[in-house]
């Protein structure tokens, strides 16, 4: 029997070297060469897998029910699953369940295949229960037809999915240059404040805000977070959900950021927290004009 080569097997992390990316890179490595093996290899590799991954699943939920009424338990658990690593272990073994922003993804993605049929493709902009907001792309976008059908299609497979999730709301034109028109010529203008009326105020230059960066920016007597993805800007108030404390300090990393005080995540496009997701960040409309970030607070 052959075995893995000494660079993928010298490739796994050591020490503190350990973030997600870096642990999963060996295991998704070994798992494309198990592809290369014969039928039988492969299908005893995948059946220790399984056995291993039965011992560890069964392993953790003893754990935690073993946990679970110790005092301040749960707190503690809540804070531990809001490190990548371990929120990652705890979902694939089950004993986290999806929270609702990834099981409205996994709706959409059940659908994403007919839409990329005709060219098209769904994104989603915000989860705020019972309501979720949703974009089309491509071809999905403009043709009035497509449009009742994909969103029909994709109001039936969250309905079915998120039952809890009752109310779909559609952007419109505001991906990209889209966005102007009823916002004059700004070329990004975030979903929920199209088409309204509002006191837009001058709150940064793009150009100090780098693609993937987040800035804390003090703003017409308030803290707000700003963050880019590409050409678009989100806008949060510098409050975390839980306690309202501002989040200076805390760790940014990937679009997200940890309250430093009790460890919430947050995912700083969409404002939705990990850790508890019934709540999130308090959101204020947006617009890039050129080279321009504008905000409007939302009270
Ligand atoms: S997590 Fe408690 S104040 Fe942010």
């Amino acid at each position: 029997m052959s075995t893995a080569p000494a660079t993928i097997e010298t490739d796994f992390p050591r020490g503190d070297a350990t973030d997600l990316d870096a642990l999963l890179k060996p295991l998704r490595a070994l798992e494309a060469l198990a592809e290369t093996w014969p039928e039988e290899q492969r299908n005893g590799a995948m059946a220790r897998v399984a056995a291993l991954d039965a011992l560890h699943a069964e392993a953790l939920r003893r754990l935690v029910r073993a946990l679970k009424s110790a005092p301040g338990a749960a707190r503690a658990m809540r804070e531990a699953a809001s490190d990548e690593v371990v929120y990652a272990v705890l979902r694939r073994h089950g004993v986290l369940k999806p929270n609702l922003f990834e099981r409205v993804e996994a709706a959409l993605d059940a659908v994403r295949p007919t839409l990329a049929s005709h060219g098209g493709d769904v994104e989603l902009v915000s989860v705020a229960p019972p309501a979720v907001e949703v974009r089309f792309l491509g071809a999905c976008d403009g043709c009035p037809a497509s449009a009742l059908t994909f969103y029909a299609g994709v109001k039936k497979a969250i309905a079915e999915a998120v039952p809890e999730i009752t109310e779909i709301k559609q952007a419109r034109g505001l991906g990209g240059a889209k966005g102007a028109g009823a916002n004059g010529g700004a070329h990004f203008v975030s979903p929920f404040a199209a088409g309204k009326a509002r006191d837009w105020r001058r709150a940064s230059s793009l150009t100090d805000l780098p693609d993937g960066e987040t800035r804390v920016v003090a703003f017409e007597g308030r803290s707000v977070l700003l963050s880019r993805f590409g050409e678009e800007v989100t806008c949060f108030e510098n409050a975390c959900a839980h306690m309202g404390m501002a989040m200076d300090g805390g760790e940014i990393a990937d679009g997200f950021i940890t309250c430093p005080y009790h460890g919430f995540k947050y995912a700083l496009q969409s404002g939705e927290c990990l850790t508890a997701p019934e709540v999130q960040l308090r959101p204020h409309a947006v617009r890039v004009d050129g080279d321009r970030v504008d905000v409007a607070l939302s009270d």
